[in-house]
């Protein structure tokens, strides 16, 4: 059985990923982060686990600084193919180090679409915040869009759903619960009359008031967390939008 690294999920979704995502509309989460930015310090702004630039791309258009890191080439091959992904500079690494092989301080950091969970343990994922607060400069801002985990969706920790069903084509998610070190490890399973093709994800997740210490152990404060990118208001449920800022240095 192969393992499940980094670079594995954008490796085996890459192909389908923009196909299977091309509902997932950016433009509230891009004017969410451009007026944010614009209220926040001067630097270039990164984006953890860019995949494709869904997000990045259109943001880059309105003249901001972005930069992108993500573990999978596959990934960031389609990123460069389009157009003005190639001008925008992503380093493949893992997010963990944040912006490996470079030392550049970052207005803001964001991660988006619930991909912190892709850090695997909760030691990688405090590690990833204590790397952000370090790579941030005073007043800037790490925000994340995470989902709440919905543990009543799994009965006896699985689940399977029918994300589409129609005459040549089904596509099923099946997920494990781990409740023990809160992973779901799932599989997309596409069947076609050609056959079976698994497209592998699993994440280890971690409730919001978990973030929360997680970023006051690296020295960030929480300064907003809404229930979507319109500043809906946070109910506990669905996903959360978080933005956490590193205090400014006192004057000299
Ligand atoms: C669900 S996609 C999100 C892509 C993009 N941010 C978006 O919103 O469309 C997850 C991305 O995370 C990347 N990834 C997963 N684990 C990673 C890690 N440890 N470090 C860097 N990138 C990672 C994958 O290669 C993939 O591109």
């Amino acid at each position: 059985m192969s393992t499940y690294g980094p670079e594995t999920y954008g490796e085996r979704n890459a192909d389908v990923y923009d196909e299977w995502h091309a509902d997932l509309d950016p433009t509230d989460a891009v004017e969410y982060l451009a007026d944010l930015i614009a209220k926040g310090p001067t630097g270039p702004v990164l984006e953890l686990a860019v995949g494709t630039g869904r997000v990045t791309i259109p943001l880059a258009e309105r003249g901001i600084d972005l930069r992108g890191v993500d573990a999978s080439e596959a990934m960031v091959a389609l990123l460069r193919a389009k157009p003005g992904g190639e001008r925008i500079p992503v380093t493949i690494g893992d997010m963990v180090d944040v912006d490996p092989g470079t030392d550049d301080r970052f207005a803001m950091i964001f991660v988006v679409f619930t991909t912190f969970f892709f850090l695997m343990t909760q030691e990688d994922q405090v590690r990833c915040f204590a790397n952000v607060a370090r790579r941030l400069l005073p007043g800037g801002r790490f925000v994340l869009e995470c989902l709440v985990p919905d543990l009543a969706r799994y009965q006896r920790n699985q689940s399977v759903d029918a994300h589409r069903v129609d005459q040549d084509h089904v596509r099923l998610v099946a997920v494990r619960h781990d409740p023990i070190d809160q992973r779901f490890d799932g599989q997309h399973i596409l069947i076609t009359n050609e056959g079976i093709r698994l497209a592998p994800v699993s994440m280890r997740y971690a409730w919001p008031s978990e973030l929360d210490l997680m970023a006051r152990l690296a020295g960030l404060d929480r300064v907003h967390r809404w229930g979507g990118w319109r500043n809906e208001p946070y109910l506990g449920t669905g996903t959360h939008v978080t933005v956490y800022e590193k205090p400014a240095e006192p004057p000299a």
